[in-house]
């Protein structure tokens, strides 16, 4: 089986180019190298939108459309709703029992995001908790691979310490063999060979004084450290496995599509063209843009590097357009509208198979519930299967 790739959005808006750039064109890629599983992370947006779940409700089937839209195809990947996957909630209660109110604490975006939406009240419980939600929604389907953005790291760093140590709590770790070879190794051979020995009697038989004899040796062999010594009791006592799989982010580049003035697109400040925007409102947005503030009259010269148009053209524009740009603008020789204009007709054809992809979405909804009902389903029994393992290696098999 390839690595299992999982990733969320949260549903609290339409989605726009700067998503379309910074993630998805990055999801549609990966749904043909490995397994992928997408899901809409309603949960995540309770979080800063409990007093609005209004929006959320609205946004979550539209988001899945502006997903299809992009090219994911469900053929190929596994695209699901939080909120319909109650083991989600399950291994976050688990795992709350054993992480620090610290580590929760400390994880940057829990102040920063306070700040910034200073509107909202987000002293609450559940908003602190946020990263290890996340920690369960990825840890559940054994993902290797998280595609995010760079302000997302740290709540994958979380992710992976939340498996450390449940996986030393309750299991052991994933190279956990090559490690009991290396401490064995420290040891004589003949003790090793006696080991081995009372180990597979102590496995076989439950034969406890094979262990209290077997545990008295490691005591007291100096060779060993107390790390070595807490492994090579849980080889003899058989305990564990790697229940839950560390996982890494993997960065998205971010987008080089700034928003509409120039600094990074985003909803919040009101700079965004959304992949379905209508073209009438493309055209206008475009041609409302701030261009470089030093050129005022159309006989004065501009410099492309002080204007956000030029960052346009740099995602847009084939390189004669580019140069066209550079030489017409540095002299006046071409009005700001004409410089936008290849721009609002790249827009315009980037967007086109986005809307024929759409368009029978938008007809037949049920089609789009039943995409996520069968991605859902699948999800779901994965998720299963890890609980199973979660309450076995923690022994809530009553
Ligand atoms: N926190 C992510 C964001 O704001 C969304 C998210 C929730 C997520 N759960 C996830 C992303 C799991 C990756 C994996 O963008
Ligand atoms: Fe910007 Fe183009 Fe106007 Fe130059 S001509 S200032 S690059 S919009």
């Amino acid at each position: 089986m390839t690595d299992r790739v999982l990733s969320g959005m949260r549903p609290t808006g339409a989605l726009h180019l700067g998503h379309y750039h910074g993630a998805l064109k990055n999801w549609v890629r990966l749904q043909s190298e490995m397994e992928c599983f997408y899901f809409v992370a309603d949960w995540h947006a309770l979080t800063t939108h409990y007093q609005s779940r209004e929006v959320i409700e609205k946004n979550v089937y539209e988001m899945v459309i502006d997903w299809l839209a992009a090219g994911l195809d469900p053929d190929k990947c596994t695209l699901f709703l939080q909120s319909r996957i109650p083991e989600h909630a399950e291994l976050f209660t688990l795992l709350a029992m054993s992480t620090p109110i610290s580590w929760l604490e400390r994880v940057p975006t829990y102040k920063d995001q306070q700040e910034k939406l200073k509107e909202k009240d987000l002293t609450t419980y559940g908003f602190l908790g946020y990263p290890l939600l996340q920690a369960a929604d990825i840890l559940i389907y054994k993902a290797k691979h998280v595609p995010v953005g760079e302000d997302q790291a740290s709540h994958v760093e979380l992710t992976r310490e939340a498996a450390r140590r449940f996986n030393h709590l309750y299991g052991r770790e994933p190279d956990f063999d090559a490690l009991v070879q290396q401490c064995l190794s420290k040891l004589p051979k003949d003790i090793v060979k006696r080991f081995e020995k009372s180990r597979k009697q102590f496995q076989e038989t439950g034969d406890t004084k094979a262990l209290d004899g077997a545990m008295g040796y490691l005591q007291n062999a100096t060779e060993l450290t107390d790390k070595d010594r807490e492994r090579l009791e849980g080889y003899f006592k058989g305990t564990g496995k790697a229940v839950l799989t560390e996982p890494h982010a993997l960065l998205t580049e971010a987008s080089k599509l700034p928003g509409l003035d120039g600094v990074k697109m985003s909803k919040s400040y009101n700079n965004t063209i959304d992949m379905r925007e209508d073209k009438a409102s493309i055209d206008a947005k475009v041609k409302r843009m701030q261009t470089d503030p030093a050129r005022i009259k159309r006989t004065d010269a501009g410099n492309p590097d002080l204007c956000p148009v030029w960052q346009f053209h740099l995602v847009y524009s084939p390189e004669s357009t580019r140069q066209w740009v550079k030489t017409e603008c540095t002299r006046a020789g071409i009005g700001c509208l004409e410089c936008k204009q290849p721009i609002i007709e790249a827009i315009i054809a980037e967007q086109q198979p986005m809307l024929e992809r759409a368009a029978p979405f938008i007809s037949n909804p049920r089609l789009v519930r039943d995409i996520v009902d069968a991605g859902t389903q699948r999800a779901r029994s994965t998720a299963q299967d890890t609980m199973r393992d979660v309450r076995e290696a923690m022994g809530l098999n009553y």
